[in-house]
């Protein structure tokens, strides 16, 4: 069904797997569409309540943009590809159902602004990340500076952009741009059992958690009004009901999404 990507359905978590090895699975023109068509099935398809990105092969999760089609783009088109990243990225931010990054391996450039544009991060013990397009004389195109900046702060996001250095997993824990740090042979098994619990909660509550945390970030909109309002809105779910009668029941609720 798609060119660049393998998906699979396991347990109602949707498995992205970027599927370019031998490019360390760098992203193209088609990778970019194929993302944003997935994240799409994500949100259209009922069966599925929460993915996983990850990277094809033990070497990388995603090695930054594919840098053979930047050569020769003219100012404007260099903005349409950066555009287009900005567009597809913030589908997955903004995706309702939860989205986690699981990084097996080299998560550079456009890699570590995929990883950061997920909900959240694990990753195997041989993950890097870096944002190195100092290098080639540019600089993050798909939210990298932003996101950066927001989950490690100013001074340290600063010295990675402009060193271009990589930082190892142990460093990203402590730095806290990943969550947990597992063998590889793990990884996946652990972002399937977070998704398992996050699964088995209120569908409607679990969107409102993304859409008020991602209210943080955004200067148009006040998070605590969102918070207020949201709040409000889950009374009228049945969820709700279900979640407190069960509670008050000594049972477990049975979520609908509703
Ligand atoms: N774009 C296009 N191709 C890439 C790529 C990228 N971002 N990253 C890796 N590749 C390709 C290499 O060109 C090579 O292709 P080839 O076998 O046809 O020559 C293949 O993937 C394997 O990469 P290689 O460099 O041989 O592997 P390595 O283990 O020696 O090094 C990296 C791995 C990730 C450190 C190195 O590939 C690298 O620095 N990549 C670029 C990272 C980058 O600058 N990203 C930001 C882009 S804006």
């Amino acid at each position: 069904m798609y060119k660049t990507l393998l998906t699979s359905i396991e347990k109602n978590i949707l498995v992205i797997t970027i599927n370019r090895p031998d490019k360390m699975n760098a992203i193209n023109k088609d990778v970019m569409q194929e993302l944003g068509e997935a994240i799409a099935e994500l949100q259209s398809d009922p069966e599925i309540k929460s993915a996983i990105i990850t990277g094809s092969g033990a070497k990388a999760f995603v090695a930054g943009a594919d840098i053979s089609q930047f050569t020769g783009l003219s100012v404007d088109e260099g903005m349409q590809v950066a555009q287009k990243g900005h567009d597809v990225f913030n589908s997955i931010e903004r995706s309702t159902k939860p989205v986690i990054a699981a990084v097996n391996g080299f998560a550079l450039g456009g890699g570590c602004e995929l990883a950061m544009a997920c909900h959240f991060r694990i990753a195997s013990e041989n993950a890097k990340f870096g944002q190195p397009e100092v290098n080639l004389g540019l600089i993050p195109g798909y939210g990298g500076t932003q996101r950066l900046v927001q989950l490690i702060g100013k001074g340290r996001a600063l010295e990675a952009l402009m060193t271009g250095n990589m930082i190892d997993a142990n460093t990203a824990l402590q730095y806290g741009l990943v969550n947990h740090v597992v063998p590889s042979e793990e990884l996946i098994s652990k972002a399937i059992s977070i998704l398992e619990l996050i699964n088995t909660k209120a569908p409607l509550a679990i969107a409102k958690c993304i859409e008020t945390a991602n209210a943080v970030y955004d200067e148009n909109v006040d998070g605590f009004k969102l918070e207020v309002e949201a709040f409000g809105e889950c009374f009228g779910t049945e969820d709700m009901k279900e979640g407190a009668t069960a509670f008050l029941e000594k049972r477990k609720p049975s979520f609908t999404g509703k």
